[in-house]
């Protein structure tokens, strides 16, 4: 009784450390592949945004190769230039060759060393393929997605593959949405099984099924996040998107607007920093010029950077 007890107190009391800082695309509002050069910009541009006290100074990544050349993303070498930390990612989804991407991390490290695996947060080993994948039954997923089963396979061939290297004590794991992982039926269990760490994106504005007005965005932030904890099996659980747009369509009762996606950073933003929970946003900069996608940037997308809004907590 008295241990579950302390256990208990363990698990609420924050640990002294956690990441916190963004999402980064592969290409730029252009559609152009970001080069090394792009990517310091964005790194230095979020760890300088005024009112974060220089706080977001990690960066989830999707892959971890440059385009189609087999090379290490370029965002690595801007990561070590700026002092990033990384929470890799590696992509699955209709990927014939996932090796190319291990291949990449280890090259990375041959090149680096410890310049590059001491910024490691973690590895995600796929983004919201679970969700593509048309089984669960969720309304607008598109594939190719990967099951849960293949999902966990591609963990243990990368736990294989960074075996004996810097990166092999780092958490790996893998990202999808929280109703993937708080599908009580078990679905997920072999990718939770697998994982280190549980990766969760969860939006609000798309839940348009329920009152997701922004008087609920942080209620129903939070349930989501518990419905996954609960599935998790005492796994940590990443926030690793979230966040509301200033600009784009009616989603239910959620209004894009710069007013509501403040009032949703200061809630969520700031309750998950409270917490100490690992946190990527959603996200610095537009990665789109295209007006019918909601507009999640914090920053208005040029080379200013300036938030659209006040950031801090
Ligand atoms: C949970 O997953 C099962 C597939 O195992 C699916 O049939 C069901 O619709 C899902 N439930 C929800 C609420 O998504
Ligand atoms: C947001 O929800 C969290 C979790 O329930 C809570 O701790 C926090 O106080 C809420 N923030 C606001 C502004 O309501």
């Amino acid at each position: 009784m008295r241990t579950s007890i302390l256990a208990g107190l363990a698990a609420v009391l924050p640990s002294t450390f956690a990441y916190r800082g963004f999402n980064y695309g592969a290409t730029d509002l252009s559609g152009a592949l970001k080069a090394q050069s792009a990517y310091e910009t964005e790194f230095n541009a979020a760890k300088n945004l005024p009112g974060t006290n220089g706080e977001f100074t990690s960066a989830r990544l999707y892959t971890s190769v440059q385009g189609t050349t087999g090379a290490p993303n370029e965002a690595f070498a801007a990561a070590i230039n700026t002092k990033t930390s990384l929470l890799l990612g590696i992509w699955i989804s209709g990927n014939p060759n996932i090796q190319t991407e291990i291949n990449a991390i280890t090259s990375a490290i041959s090149a680096h060393g410890s310049a590059f695996t001491d910024l490691v947060a973690g590895i995600s080993v796929g983004s919201e393929d679970a969700y593509r994948v048309t089984a669960l039954g969720i309304a607008s997923n598109a594939g190719p997605g990967v099951d849960p089963q293949g999902i966990a396979n591609y963990i243990s061939q990368v736990r294989s593959g960074l075996s004996g290297t810097a990166l092999s004590s780092k958490p790996i794991g893998h990202v999808d949405t929280y109703n993937t992982y708080s599908n009580s039926s078990g679905w997920m269990a072999p990718v939770i099984e697998a994982s280190d760490f549980i990766g969760m994106n969860a939006f609000p504005y798309f839940e348009s099924t329920k009152p997701n007005s922004i008087q609920n965005g942080n209620s129903t932030f939070w349930a989501d996040y518990d419905a996954t904890v609960a599935q998790a099996g005492g796994k940590p659980v990443w926030i690793t998107e979230t966040g509301w747009p200033t600009v784009g369509p009616q989603s239910g009762e959620a209004t894009p607007s710069v007013a509501n996606a403040e009032t949703y950073f200061s809630e969520v933003a700031c309750s998950s920093f409270g917490r100490n929970i690992n946190t990527w946003w959603y996200t610095l900069q537009d990665s789109t010029s295209d007006a019918s996608v909601p507009s999640f940037g914090v920053a208005v997308a040029d080379s200013s950077f300036a938030p659209k809004y006040d950031l801090s907590c």
